[in-house]
Formats: structure tokens, C-alpha cells, sequence
């Protein structure tokens, strides 16, 4: 028997869990201001790694079946703990990760302020000021990047979205039909190409669209870890004699193991010559666009169709931030475009439900606004430096005990390898993580395993540094 809710009951008071009253909120939200504030002044003396007992916090799961309500303050004195002891710190000031960054105070601002309003960011007529808002920071990153005046593109969710919309762009671009029949329009197998240094998303994004992964080709590289120009071409050639038909080059811009970046201008060319769309998938160094000093060694990214750059990489912002950036910015409506007639609006040239992959989509933007608009491209440039600058002293600090640097990147990473009889590279990072001292990485970059060191907090100091060094050539406390 279905249940009905009589027209005569009085409706239900709002749930005050859910929806506590105003003086409540502001007490929870006081304390959990102060609250967190604490965790991080002990984040920043504690263990980097984890420390957490994980079978007690399985256990303690097992409590939560979500069948008798809990006070929320007694649930953020849980939730607090849980993380403060249960994560890799990224907020760590001797995190030396994977490019995610400890996030700046402006985008956290920011989070507090988008998660306040919620806008929906799908449609210009339900939030025009956040989507204006978002055109302009991405159009101002666009021409920072030294894209044309019409250049456009939109927020992602990451680098892996941003890179999946370049391959569907050059899809879309290459063939009139692959919009309605997809890989079926091409007369061959469509193909693209990065080197076998690029990030692995390109894989699943193959995949993902529907071209298979074998459809990313994965060229040689020079030794160094840059991109290979005649690998490339002779694999365009091959293909086409294949009957395979090219669609994209993928040129990267701060290669994930170690910060390499791949001959852009060379690459922008054999694009140019082949017709092939060109992106540059600049995730993290792309931030290099801010430093006037630096920003040289991005020469070429200015030629690219498209571009990566994560503003939750480099340029620090939370999580997670991509940005997708296009030269001709009515490229993306060739792929999203749709007809919804339950949609609040219809703008085909602003409307972001019809120019990128997401639907309902939070309001990324003012993350990345906040923090330029506070900064300036001066103060975010020097941020850049900073760890640029950190990144040479550890060289310097690792060469003087005899280790070697495997590669050469401008950028704030390295790889390295200890001196012969210290260890093995992974033996090496297992200890500095069990220490909790700092967090470094291991993996394989050319021919070789290495320790992986990438500079990404904006507050690191000198001292952390010596604590790093310490740390790797096992000097103890
Ligand atoms: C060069 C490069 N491209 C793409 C990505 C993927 O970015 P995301 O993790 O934001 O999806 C990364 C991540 O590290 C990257 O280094």
C-alpha cells in the first residue's frame, strides 16, 4: 500500500540537523574555524605520512550505519582527528609530491564562499555573474599564454578533463562526421600522439572516447625525457602508410616524472605541416606563464589549438581545478553543443553546459580569481620562482654529497639517485616516508628508477629543506 501524505497535515519543520537555525550555525561554524586552524599549526610539526591506525578506523566505521543521528559537533571532533592523522599531508610544508599543492588562502576563501551560495554553473542564466566571472579569468590565463584575442575555454575538474576535451576537439575538428558516427566517420583508425613520457590519463582518455587505447601513440624519447621530433614524424608517416589517420599531437609541458619539457615549437611545426590540431598539456608547469624571468621556456606553448593548465597544480588553488584553454574559443560547442529545452538558457557562445563535458558544475573560477586578484601575475610569479629557486638548493645540497641528478628540468622538480652503497632508490623513499620527516616519491624516469622531489608548497623554508636533505642521506634528528 503506497503511503500518502495527507493536503490537511501540517508539513514537517525543516530538518535541524540538516538545517540547523542561524545562532547554531554560527556557533558549529566558529569552532570549526578555530578547530581547523589548530590541526594545521599540528600538521605542520607532525608526521607528513600517515600515522592512523586503519584497522580501528575500518572498525570504527562499522559503527556508522547512519541509523541513529549524531551531534554534528561531536562529528567534526571525529572527522577533524580523521584526517589530521589519516592522509598524506599535502599542507605539509615537506610534502615533495606529485604537483598537488598546498592550497593558497584565497582559493580556500574562495571554497567557503561557493560552497555558501552553491551556485549551479551550468547555465548562464542561473549564475551570469560566476559565469562571466569564469570567462574572464580563463581568457586573461589564455592571452598570459600568449593565445589570440578569441581564445577561450573553460574550468575542469582536472588536468585529465581538460585533456580528454583537447582530444575530442581535434576529433570533432577532423572529421564532420565524428560528432554523429565517432570513430566510424574516419576511413582508418583515428590516432594521436604524446611521448612515453606523457601523463597516463591520455591512455584512459583514449579509451574513454572511444578510439581504443591503442590509438595513443606513445613516442620515443630522447634520452632526456623530452619528446623525440623525428620519432614523432616518422610515426605520423608510418600511420598514414598504415592507413591510420592522425588527428593530434600532444606536446608536454612539464612531464609528470620530472618536469621535462618536450621541443614545443619543433612539435607546433610537424602539427602545422600534418594538419593536425596541436595541444599543450602544460597541467603543472604551465603556472610558468605567470614569471616574466621564467616564462621563456614555455617558448612554442603560444602555437598550441589548446592547452592544460590545472590551477590546482602550480598556481596552488584547492582541488580539483583544471582549465581547459583554446585558441579559437567557439571550438568547444562543436563538441558539447545540445538542444534541453528544461535548461534556463540557450547561449550557445557562453553557456558552459554546452561548451565543456560537466553538466551541473560548481563554481571552480573564483578560485583561481581570488587568488591573481590578491597576488597580482607578480606575487603568483613569485611564488613560482620560490620553488624554482628551493628546487636548485636542493640540487646543489644533494650534488655536494655526491648524488646524481638525473634530469634537467627548468622547473621546481628532480629526480635523483643516490651514490653508489647508499641504497636502492625505493628502499631510500620507504624510509623517508616511515620517518613521516618529508614525503618524496619513486619512479621511473628513462632507464632507471629515482627518488622524485618536487618543490610544491609556498611555505616551505630553509630549514625544511635541511630537514629533506637529512632525511634522504639518513642524518638523524
Ligand atoms: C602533465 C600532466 N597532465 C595531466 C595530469 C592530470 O591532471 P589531474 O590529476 O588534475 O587530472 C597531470 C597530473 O599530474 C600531469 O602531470
Amino acid at each position: 500500500m503506497s503511503a500518502t501524505i495527507s493536503h490537511r497535515a501540517a508539513i514537517a519543520a525543516p530538518n535541524q540537523a540538516l538545517f540547523p537555525a542561524a545562532a547554531e550555525r554560527q556557533q558549529i561554524d566558529d569552532y570549526l574555524t578555530r578547530e581547523l586552524a589548530r590541526a594545521q599549526e599540528r600538521v605542520a610539526s607532525g608526521s607528513v605520512t600517515p600515522t592512523l591506525d586503519m584497522e580501528a578506523l575500518r572498525a570504527d566505521l562499522t559503527s556508522f550505519d547512519f541509523a541513529s543521528p549524531r551531534p554534528l559537533p561531536e562529528l567534526l571532533d571525529w572527522a577533524i582527528p580523521m584526517l589530521e592523522h589519516g592522509v598524506v599531508h599535502l599542507t605539509h610544508p615537506r610534502y615533495f609530491g606529485l604537483f598537488n599543492p598546498a592550497p593558497s588562502f584565497p582559493a580556500q576563501c574562495a571554497d567557503r564562499i561557493v560552497g555558501s551560495f552553491n551556485p549551479q554553473v551550468a547555465s548562464s542564466a542561473t549564475s551570469p555573474a560566476a559565469v562571466a566571472l569564469e570567462a574572464h579569468v580563463i581568457r586573461m590565463v589564455g592571452l598570459r599564454a600568449g593565445f589570440p584575442a578569441q581564445c577561450g575555454g573553460h574550468f575542469t575538474s582536472g588536468g585529465s578533463e581538460a585533456n580528454y576535451t583537447a582530444l575530442l576537439c581535434a576529433l570533432t575538428r577532423a572529421h564532420p562526421q565524428f560528432a554523429s558516427d565517432g570513430a566510424r566517420a574516419f576511413s582508418g583508425p583515428p590516432v594521436f600522439y604524446t611521448s612515453q613520457e606523457c601523463h597516463r590519463s591520455w591512455v584512459k582518455i583514449a579509451h574513454q572516447a572511444g578510439i581504443g587505447r591503442s590509438a595513443a601513440r606513445l613516442v620515443a624519447t630522447d634520452g632526456t625525457g623530452r619528446m623525440a621530433p623525428a620519432a614523432l614524424a616518422a610515426a605520423i608517416k608510418a600511420d598514414r602508410e598504415g592507413g591510420c589517420v592522425p588527428v593530434l599531437i600532444v606536446a608536454s609541458a612539464g612531464t609528470t616524472n620530472a618536469g621535462m619539457i618536450d621541443p614545443l615549437t619543433d612539435c607546433a611545426e610537424l602539427a602545422q605541416q600534418n594538419g593536425l590540431w596541436y595541444h599543450v598539456d602544460a597541467a603543472w608547469g604551465g603556472a610558468m606563464i605567470a614569471s616574466k624571468k621564467l616564462r621563456g621556456v614555455l617558448a612554442g606553448l603560444e602555437r598550441a589549438d589548446s592547452a592544460t593548465i590545472d590551477a590546482h597544480k602550480w598556481f596552488a588553488t584547492t582541488m580539483g581545478c583544471g582549465m581547459f584553454l583554446v585558441r579559437d574559443g567557439k571550438a568547444p560547442s562543436a563538441v558539447f553543443q545540445v538542444a534541453a529545452s528544461y535548461m534556463p538558457s540557450h547561449e550557445v557562445s557562453v553557456d558552459p553546459y554546452m561548451n565543456s563535458a560537466q553538466w551541473s558544475r560548481r563554481f571552480l573560477g573564483l578560485r583561481l580569481f581570488l587568488s591573481l586578484a590578491a597576488a597580482g601575475w607578480d606575487g603568483q610569479a613569485a611564488h613560482i620562482e620560490r620553488a624554482v629557486a628551493q628546487t636548485a638548493r636542493i640540487r646543489e645540497g644533494l650534488e655536494r654529497r655526491g648524488w646524481l641528478i638525473v634530469n634537467d628540468s627548468p622547473l621546481a622538480v628532480l629526480t635523483v639517485v643516490p651514490p653508489a652503497g647508499h641504497g636502492e632508490p625505493r628502499a631510500i623513499v620507504d624510509r623517508v616516508l616511515k620517518s613521516g620527516r618529508a614525503w618524496v616519491s619513486l619512479t621511473h624516469f628513462e632507464t632507471r628508477d629515482v627518488i622524485r622531489i618536487c618543490v610544491t608548497h609556498g611555505e616551505t623554508s630553509e630549514a625544511d629543506l635541511s630537514i629533506l636533505l637529512d632525511a634522504l642521506t639518513q642524518v638523524q634528528p
